[in-house]
């Protein structure tokens, strides 16, 4: 459910007592209301990395400081590489040294790496203390800091140490989005497509009729594309916390998106290029087993992921068509959705419409070898 109050718009993650607000806005309206919904506690710790800290970090501990009788920081390394148990162990000393106790408030500053750092620390610390999330990409805004999924990587899988723990409240300023680096924003628009596919058209429809101001990071279509992002991830969220089964939709485009990440080598595709490329697989799949899902959608698909300058063709992982096919097999297995030899994939019954459905190898293959050009 969501309201709006002038410029500001309000979602909300219904899960009985750890519910919470997602606000969406920019500026003073925005700031006034997160304030009034700070956590009480004793002291406030904000989790940031060196790119993001410099940016946005004092201002934040400027707003904390009324509220809390101590405010602290600590500024983490950036990059995907720190996510893990040494800087996660920089999070803990900063909060024992500062006397940190349960009655401390975490506040994550970043992109997603901060934000599952943070989110896990505060799931561990003294068995679990408040946080909150003030996402500053627009993938955090619309996916990573929503839903209570947090973590640290391990060097054998990423994302393989964490917990579920919600969150006390996000902030989504608009306005943090205009130092983003180009790549970075179309990493988060990737995310926000994703939404149109797996749930809601009519919201495909909006995003092929706004992507340029969407590109130009216009105020008003970035709020929408974010409420109605967080719209559709809370109610995904709300009926389905810890992914027994609805859950799964979130993943679509991300098992043919994780192969082509772990294949290429982490850092080389973004998150959010390798799920583009995988929506674009996902699609063709759902065409080849013969769900509804017509070529005119398929190029709509690819159109718009296009002028989100986003990259809709996955690319080869080996020279010869069946050592690749082999390769994306491997890589998908490690995926967590594998189970057994079967894998199973989020497709679409409909546009509109994600299921997952097991589906069997020599069709994957089947795939892989027409779509993927060597
Ligand atoms: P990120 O946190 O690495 O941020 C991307 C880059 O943008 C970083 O260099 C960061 O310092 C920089 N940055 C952040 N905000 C900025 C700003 N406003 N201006 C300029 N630069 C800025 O990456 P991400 O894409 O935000 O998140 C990816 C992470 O999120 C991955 O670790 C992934 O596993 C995780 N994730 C988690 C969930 C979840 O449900 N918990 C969902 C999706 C992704
Ligand atoms: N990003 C997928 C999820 O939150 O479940």
């Amino acid at each position: 459910m969501s309201s709006s109050i002038a410029s500001l718009n309000r979602v909300d993650i219904a899960l009985g007592d750890r519910s919470y607000p997602i606000l969406i806005g920019q500026g003073q309206a925005l700031w006034q209301q997160a304030e009034a919904l700070f956590p009480a506690g004793t002291s406030a710790l904000i989790v940031s990395n060196e790119t993001v800290w410099p940016l946005f970090g004092p201002a934040l501990r400027e707003r904390l400081a009324p509220h809390y009788a101590k405010v602290e920081h600590v500024v983490l390394p950036d990059g995907e590489a720190h996510k893990d148990w040494l800087h996660l162990q920089r999070i803990f000393d900063a909060l024992l040294q500062n006397g940190a106790d349960r009655r401390c408030v975490l506040y994550a500053l970043g992109g997603g790496v901060v934000g599952d750092m943070t989110g896990f620390a505060a799931a561990c610390y003294m068995r679990g203390v408040a946080f909150v999330q003030v996402p500053t990409t627009l993938l955090a805004q619309v996916d990573s800091s929503v839903g209570g999924k947090t973590a640290i990587n391990h060097p054998l899988g990423k994302n393989m140490i964490g917990a579920f723990h919600q969150p006390q409240l996000v902030v989504c300023d608009l306005d943090s989005l205009a130092s983003l680096p180009a790549a970075e924003f179309s990493a988060g628009l990737a995310e926000v497509i994703k939404y149109g596919p797996i749930d809601d058209m009519a919201f495909f429809d909006w995003l092929e009729a706004h992507m340029p101001a969407l590109m130009a990071r216009e105020a008003d279509a970035l709020r929408h594309a974010v409420t109605r992002s967080c719209e559709i991830k809370a109610a995904v969220v709300s009926a389905d916390e810890k992914e027994a089964g609805l859950r799964e939709i979130l993943n679509f485009g991300h098992t043919f998106g994780h192969a082509i990440e772990a294949g290429m080598g982490y850092g080389a595709w973004l998150h959010g290029h390798a799920v583009a490329a995988g929506m674009v697989l996902a699609t063709a799949l759902s065409q080849r087993l013969g769900l509804a899902v017509d070529a005119d959608f398929a190029a709509r698909l690819r159109a718009l992921l296009q002028q989100a300058k986003l990259p809709v063709q996955a690319p080869a992982l080996a020279a010869d068509a069946a050592a690749n096919g082999q390769r994306y097999l491997e890589w998908m297995r490690v995926d967590k959705k594998a189970q057994g030899n079967a894998m199973r994939f989020v497709v679409l019954e409909r546009p509109g419409k994600a299921i997952t459905q097991k589906v069997d190898d020599a069709t994957v293959l089947a795939l892989l070898g027409d779509a993927i050009a060597l």
